[in-house]
């Protein structure tokens, strides 16, 4: 393995100044993501959620952002698995996006709440079938004896749905939404003296101030 002290990199591909970032930070997220896809960063998407677990522990995953209102970031998931389990009981999250091949990161900070049903089921009958299939499968988080159990699982389902394409959403399946009270930006920078932008929401309006990297 190569010494991980040796490995160094240098960080000139951009700036990100007070003139030229969005005063929108939502619009500026939806900026950089457009960026990472037209760079074809795979899963552009992707955003590291954490959330608090029942020891007051942060405990971290990936998810997907699938939609992005003007205020707040939604994501779809199981509302039976751990991570769901961890925002009823204390609903306030963090995420990080990370596009290194960009040299930045986004972190947010926000209240996170259930979206409404319609709008699930509307999402989740757009997925492809064997992503419902695969929602109705999995007990999101519970502990099973073998993949076994998955696959025959799935092999009831393909032939009960054989005849048709979209399926009920399972009750237990949803998306949330984050809703922002904190959003930094961080752009590498030559010599470690990265661009910090960081816009927090005081009375409805965002607040830009620029942190020391
Ligand atoms: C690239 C990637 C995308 C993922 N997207 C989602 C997602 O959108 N929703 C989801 O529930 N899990 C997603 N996962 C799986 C989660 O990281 C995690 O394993 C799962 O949600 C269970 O987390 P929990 O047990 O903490 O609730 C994704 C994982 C990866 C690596």
């Amino acid at each position: 393995m190569a010494k991980l002290q040796d490995l160094r990199e240098n960080y000139e591909l951009g700036e990100l100044l007070e003139s030229n970032v969005h005063s929108d930070p939502i619009e500026q997220i939806k900026i950089w993501i457009n960026d990472a896809i037209q760079h074809k960063e795979k899963e552009p998407n992707a955003m590291v959620l954490s959330t608090i677990n029942k020891n007051g522990s942060p405990s971290s995953r990936v998810v997907l952002v699938k939609e992005m209102d003007p205020d707040g970031l939604v994501f779809y998931t199981n509302y039976e698995s751990d991570k769901a389990s961890q925002i009823a009981k204390h609903p306030f999250v963090s995420l990080n996006f990370n596009w290194l091949f960009l040299q930045r990161q986004v972190r947010i900070e926000g209240s996170v709440e259930k979206i409404g049903e319609d709008r699930s089921t509307k999402y989740f009958q757009s997925r492809p079938k064997s992503s419902q299939i695969g929602a109705w499968v999995s007990a999101q988080s519970k502990i099973i004896p073998d993949r076994e159990v998955l696959e025959l699982a799935k092999e009831e389902l393909d032939l009960k749905y054989k005849d048709q394409d979209i399926l009920p959403k399972p009750p237990h399946w949803g998306g949330f939404k984050i809703k922002p009270t904190l959003i930094e930006f961080w752009q590498g920078r030559r010599s470690r003296l990265h661009d910090r932008l960081r816009f927090t929401l005081k009375d409805g309006k965002w607040i830009i101030q620029r942190v020391s990297p």
